[in-house]
């Protein structure tokens, strides 16, 4: 334990690598003294040195330093890689530190890890605080959406020091106490799958635009920026019309035709799909999204399958191109509204399972601006959960369900032209499939049903009447039998 004499900062960072200095230095900028520490001591020092007239930096070689030089209660935040590493930062901190001081985990942590450890400090009287941080360096530095979990009361403490530094939309800052224990995380998590589903997404319309419609660079660049003014508009669609606008320096050629295709992915999107499946709610955009990764890093696979002597061709689309880009302008808007209720319905979900009581209505504006996500259309996200805090899905909404039926005979049209021509659409089709399954009443599930009880006796539910049946099928009168 250090002496209270020495402490001068308001807030300290552990891990001072790209994304630690982005905050820290925002955090500076807004009158905040912050310190710093990181493994290797030189990168506290580089802070200061490179940044130093932007505010107040107190550098710390040592933990005992560091934790001496942060006023009480003590707010830390650890910005190192998931796993061991921030386990080790936090038992140092927790041996350093006094009840009522407050550590927040700002990397992107799997929320039952955040869970777990929030459980083990309990007792201690310190606070575990599992931030989601959105953005990437430019948002740290600039204005992030902040998504803290954890207990209200360390909200107060640290709520007004996140919410000056955090992005803003007409003032209202882009941070939120998300809920308790591991609500922020979880949160972070669903907005990663959300991140994985719509660049998917769009990935999928610059596809068919480029080898459906024989469409050069340049001009799915312009539809790209005209999208840009509809209900589209977003962060998501502002980078690739950049990106699809840029030539490569070494080669002359369009950007995008000299990036290896194996897309990365640092496991957020799979935790997302991992975790829907137990909590047991669909979310086919994601998942597929999260799969089409997969697929793109199997090199091994592909080249297998390359070899084979299999007419790679694809049958382009026939009729007006403008007529298609507008079609597929719809397609894309309506598997996005789909990506963002799966999202939106996780969260949902989970907040009444766990009991975290997350306001879907503020979360989406606090995704309006700072995050990977941000989209227009995040404002009627709002507006729908206003209307009711309850909706079991966001396509239930009005305004969301008007633009989906508002889309539908075009998106219809892309997933079979996906289907003839041989260029695949796997979130597109997904997210069809989802709302087709959603809006169909009674869904073929009876004949799986059936079958579990025949080879099984599963029992099953009647239309007609409460109770569990089995029938016994064995047997040639196939009677049937009340068992509940
Ligand atoms: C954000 C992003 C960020 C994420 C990267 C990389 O909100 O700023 O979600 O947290 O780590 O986008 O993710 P992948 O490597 O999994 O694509």
């Amino acid at each position: 334990m250090s002496s209270e004499r020495t402490a001068s900062a308001d807030i300290g960072i552990i891990g001072i690598g790209v994304m630690g200095t982005s905050l820290a230095r925002n955090l500076a900028r807004h009158g905040h003294a912050v310190a710093a520490y990181d493994l290797d001591p030189e990168q506290a020092q580089d802070l200061v040195t490179d940044h130093g007239s932007e505010g107040t930096f107190v550098p710390a070689a040592e933990l005992d330093d560091f934790v001496a030089a942060l006023r009480a209660p003590r707010v830390a935040i650890i910005l190192v890689p998931a796993g061991a590493p921030t386990d080790a930062a936090i038992e140092t901190l927790v041996q350093r530190m006094d009840p009522g001081d407050i550590i927040i985990d700002g990397g992107n942590t799997l929320y039952t890890d955040t869970q777990a450890r929030g459980a083990a400090l309990e007792g201690t009287g310190i606070h575990f605080v599992g931030m989601g941080v959105s953005g990437g360096e430019q948002g740290a530095l600039l204005g992030p959406s902040l998504m803290p979990g954890g207990s209200a009361e360390s909200y107060e403490r640290i709520g007004p020091m996140l919410e000056s530094i955090a992005a803003k939309v007409d003032g209202e800052p882009c941070c939120m106490h998300v809920g308790p224990d591991g609500a922020g995380h979880f949160v972070k998590m669903i907005h990663n799958g959300i991140e994985y589903a719509d660049m998917q997404l769009i990935a999928e319309a610059y596809d068919l635009m480029r080898r459906c419609l024989r469409m050069k660079v340049p001009d799915i660049r312009d539809v790209f920026a005209s999208w840009r003014d509809g209900h589209l508009d977003s962060y998501l669609i502002d980078i690739t019309t950049d990106i699809l606008g840029h030539t490569d320096h070494a080669t002359g050629k369009p950007f995008i035709d000299v990036v290896a295709d194996a897309a990365g992915q640092k496991g957020t999107g799979a935790w997302t799909v991992k975790t829907a499946l137990d909590v047991g709610i669909p979310v086919p955009a994601i998942a597929e999204a999260t799969f089409a990764r997969s697929l793109s890093g199997a090199a091994l696979e592909r080249v297998a399958v390359e070899e084979l002597d299999i007419d790679p061709a694809v049958t382009p689309a026939e009729g007006d191109v403008a007529e298609w880009v507008e079609a597929i302008h719809n397609a894309l808007l309506a598997s996005k509204i789909c990506a963002y209720a799966q999202g939106f319905d996780a969260i949902q979900l989970a907040s009444e399972e766990e009991e975290w009581n997350i306001d879907l209505d503020h979360l989406a504006r606090i995704w309006r601006d700072g995050c990977i996500i941000r989209a227009g259309f995040l404002n009627y996200i709002s507006d729908a959960y206003i209307a009711d805090p309850e909706l079991p899905s966001l396509v239930g909404d009005e305004w969301f369900s008007e633009r989906v039926e508002e889309c539908l005979p075009a998106w219809r049209k892309v997933v079979a032209l996906s289907a003839s021509s041989g260029v695949p659409a796997p979130a597109f089709a997904s997210s069809l499939a989802w709302y087709d399954a959603l809006r169909a009443g009674r869904l073929p599930t009876a004949l799986i049903q059936a079958q579990r009880d025949y080879f099984g006796s599963h029992s099953y539910n009647r239309v007609d009447k409460p109770g569990r049946f089995h029938t016994r099928w064995e047997l040639p009168e196939r009677p049937e039998e009340q068992w509940t």
